[in-house]
């Protein structure tokens, strides 16, 4: 038990004993560490999130790259609220509710043109399994069932199901779990050391595309169903694809009937400064995956763009009155999730959350770049309002990236951290002096360390 339990403003002091913290195994956390000198949050408003004893955490990462239009939106709580009221559960399979018609047709608005079929899931794992699923029912289709393989990336993060860790390239997210989906190759990453401290996209690289193409010319372009990746790769230290890179493998996916998935799970809805990182790079894939900051993450929710072609090509394979597309959740399109998706469009048009993003851009990155004098800071990347940077390991890898994000806390700061690399992706509502204070506080925990 905690000796106090808190109160909704969360103001009221209080300490968590270990046998509170016992039954609650956590996600991706040092379990032990954390019961041991837990960081609890309690309340969350515009960018800053509060500690029971209601000390202000500026959030430098939007939470998990989520909450693009800061913490706790009103207009989507309320939205969620009356939705609960009002039908807080509808069976999706072979019935539905308007909502999610509705924002399909809103989300679609914003996908690249063509990209206009909207399939909803309840995460970002949930999303990459779906288009996986969705490339081999393609194929299958079209009488090409023999594509049953898949090309991604090394320091790629597709979610964790068995499917998305199988296309991932981190290895403690794939080293426990087995085998994983058979027939999966890995390009290279496109971090090269020539391109340090390099503000957008590097002029070098392009050439690491090929690898896309050796893979098809090793096994087969025709056993390949599709190409995985993060436009900028995310949760491995914000990776900004090389000028060129996506271009190239457009096309060598075009040349051998490869589909193209873009997982934008995090760069979607608003973080590289546009709608989507297709539109950032002028690049359209096949499908797109997205989840996050489509409810603001005041809701689970996930959803997969997909062309007509792909779409239509399942769709007019099965007979009249039949099922297309066997794959769905209990809780696709959940109504309160709809509810809160469709708040969040409309924060997106009322606050301008995307002009925002790139207007506020090159002051992010003139601030987060001003950080290379610092001598443990081995690398800067850079684009949109989306930042990583690499400290010295110490200790083993990711000790010192621990130890500096627990630093960072107590400092009143919350980074993102994977490893040793930083992942700054503040909300798209911040003001310049909240990048200043972001700025700031990771110069000075730095020093601490030093
Ligand atoms: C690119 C990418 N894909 C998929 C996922 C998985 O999303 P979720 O944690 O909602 O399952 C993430 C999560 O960070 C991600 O960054």
């Amino acid at each position: 038990m905690s000796e106090n339990r808190h109160t909704p403003g969360g103001r009221i002091s209080m300490k968590y004993d270990i046998e509170f913290l016992e039954n609650y195994w956590m996600p991706f956390t040092a379990n032990r560490d954390f019961k041991a000198d837990p960081r609890m949050i309690v309340r969350g408003e515009g960018v800053y999130m509060y500690t029971p004893e209601d000390e202000a955490i500026l959030d430098g990462s939007s939470g998990l790259f989520c909450c693009a239009a800061g913490h706790s939106r009103p207009e989507i709580a309320e939205a969620v609220y009356a939705q609960l009221q009002q039908a807080a559960y509808v069976p999706p399979f072979q019935l539905s509710q308007p909502l999610s018609f509705e924002l399909a047709r809103r989300v679609a608005k914003l996908t690249p043109n063509g990209l206009d079929h909207i399939f909803f899931v309840n995460s970002g794992s949930e999303s990459v399994d779906t288009a996986m699923k969705m490339a081999y029912a393609y194929h299958y289709a079209r009488g090409e069932g023999q594509r049953q393989r898949f090309v991604s990336r090394e320091r790629a993060y597709h979610g964790v199901n068995l499917a998305g860790i199988s296309l991932s390239g981190m290895v403690k997210n794939r080293q426990a779990f087995g085998p994983g989906v058979p027939g999966v190759a890995h390009m290279r990453h496109t971090w090269l050391p020539e391109n340090r401290f390099v503000r957008g996209q590097p002029d070098q690289g392009i050439e690491l595309a090929e690898d896309l193409q050796r893979i098809a010319m090793n096994v087969g372009p025709d056993t390949i169903a599709a190409c995985f990746v993060e436009p900028v790769a995310g949760s491995t230290g914000v990776l900004v694809p090389p000028k060129g890179y996506l271009e190239r493998l457009r096309e060598i996916c075009d040349e051998h009937g490869i589909l193209l998935v873009f997982d934008e799970v995090i760069c979607g809805f608003g973080r590289l400064g546009t709608a989507f990182a297709a539109d950032a790079f002028s690049v359209t894939p096949d499908i797109m995956t997205m989840a996050k900051a489509l409810t603001n993450a005041a809701q689970p929710m996930g959803a997969v763009a997909v062309s007509d072609r792909v779409h239509d090509t399942i769709m007019e394979a099965s007979g009249p009155g039949l099922v297309e597309f066997f794959h769905g959740y209990t809780y696709s399109g959940h109504p309160a999730a709809c509810a809160a998706g469709l708040a969040m469009m409309d924060i997106i048009e009322t606050d301008r959350l995307f002009e925002r993003a790139s207007e506020l851009s090159p002051y992010f990155l003139d601030q987060v770049f001003s950080l290379s004098d610092i001598p443990l800071i081995t690398d800067i990347r850079g684009y949109g309002l989306f930042a990583g940077f690499d400290i010295k390991p110490a200790g083993g890898p990711g000790v010192r990236g621990t130890d500096f994000q627990q630093r960072m806390f107590k400092n009143g700061l919350h980074i993102k951290m994977t490893g040793d690399a930083g992942l700054i992706a503040p909300p798209l509502v911040s003001e310049r002096h909240h990048i200043d204070k972001i700025c700031d506080i990771l110069r000075r925990t730095l020093a601490e360390l030093e």
